[in-house]
């Protein structure tokens, strides 16, 4: 019961002096840089010789960008070091404590050391969260349901780092891309149109309007054309543990089977 809690709590968030966001309501399970750096040196000297030096060399796995086969919370990673994996092709590899958590933060930064770690909770509970008191739903599509207004997650676990995810909840402004962007436009016609850019180039852009067609715009049409800075999102109002669910299911989406 004891190590079933301490494992629990083995969830972790850095920010580091830097940090563009807010500590207050993540203040319970912080890890230095100093762990990272740890981290850092243990993945040199027990792991880069198979993962490789930016953690992609094992096929289809990318630590670095928190893919792996099987492992999701930070607690499968725990057991895939402890325990070794795939009959013995990854070897268990014995670390004191503090190795263990100085690589598992080193791998949720994305292999950055300057980088924040990430808390992954649990994929169910962060679904519930998704589609009930988070309300993402009312904006996101996934697999096929939801509107077309934002961005479709149903990928999203392979293609974003889990710091990446987390900026986008906890530090929208931080994460914002330069082509995801609210747009305003008026075309030469006098239709005023809003959407979210989706593609641009010298003459035309791609757009989501808000009945969510996708709509392609020949720019010398436009009389005029204004593009958001800010984001969408507001910093989440989820607490810290519920931000590390929602990221073990965001990140748990990697496109249908
Ligand atoms: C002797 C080579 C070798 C070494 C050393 C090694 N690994 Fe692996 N590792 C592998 C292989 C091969 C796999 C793929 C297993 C599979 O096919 O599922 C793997 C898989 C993994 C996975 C994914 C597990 C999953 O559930 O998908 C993680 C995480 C991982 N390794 C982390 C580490 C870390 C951290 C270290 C250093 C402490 C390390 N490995 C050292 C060969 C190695
Ligand atoms: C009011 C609509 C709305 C709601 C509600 C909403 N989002 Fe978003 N989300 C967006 C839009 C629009 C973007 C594109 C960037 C921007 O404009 O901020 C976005 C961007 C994102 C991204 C980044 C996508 C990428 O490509 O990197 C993630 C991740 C995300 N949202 C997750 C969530 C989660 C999780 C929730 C629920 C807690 C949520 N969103 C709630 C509208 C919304």
């Amino acid at each position: 019961m004891k190590t079933k809690t301490r494992l629990t709590l083995f969830v972790m968030t850095v920010v580091l002096a830097a940090g563009t966001y807010s500590l207050a309501q993540m203040s319970d399970h912080i890890y230095t840089s100093q762990v990272i750096e740890t981290g850092s040196r243990v993945y040199v000297r027990h792991c880069a010789l198979c993962h490789g030096p930016d953690g992609s060399w094992v096929e289809g796995i990318d630590l670095a960008r928190g893919r792996f086969h099987l492992a999701v919370s930070d607690e499968d990673l725990r057991r895939a070091i402890l325990s070794g994996a795939a009959d013995g092709r990854m070897p268990a590899v014995n670390l004191s404590e503090a190795d263990l958590a100085g690589i598992i933060a080193y791998i949720r930064t994305g292999f950055e050391p300057e980088g924040s770690a990430v808390a992954i909770g649990n994929v169910l509970r962060g679904r519930g969260l998704f589609e009930g008191k988070g309300e993402c739903t009312a904006c996101h599509r996934v697999n096929g349901r939801g509107p077309r207004t934002a961005p479709d997650l149903s990928d999203i676990g392979a293609i974003r780092t889990p710091g990446a995810l987390q900026r986008s909840l906890i530090a929208p402004a931080s994460a914002l891309l330069p082509i995801n962007r609210a747009v305003t436009i008026v075309t030469r016609d006098g239709e005023k149109i809003t959407g979210r850019r989706l593609n641009e180039d010298t003459y035309t852009v791609q757009l989501i309007d808000a009945e969510e067609r996708l709509r392609s715009l020949v720019k010398s049409n436009l009389v005029s054309y204004e593009i958001s800075a800010t984001p969408t999102h507001e910093p989440t109002s989820l607490s810290s543990d519920e931000v590390a669910d929602v990221i073990a299911y965001l990140l748990a989406l990697r496109g249908q089977l």
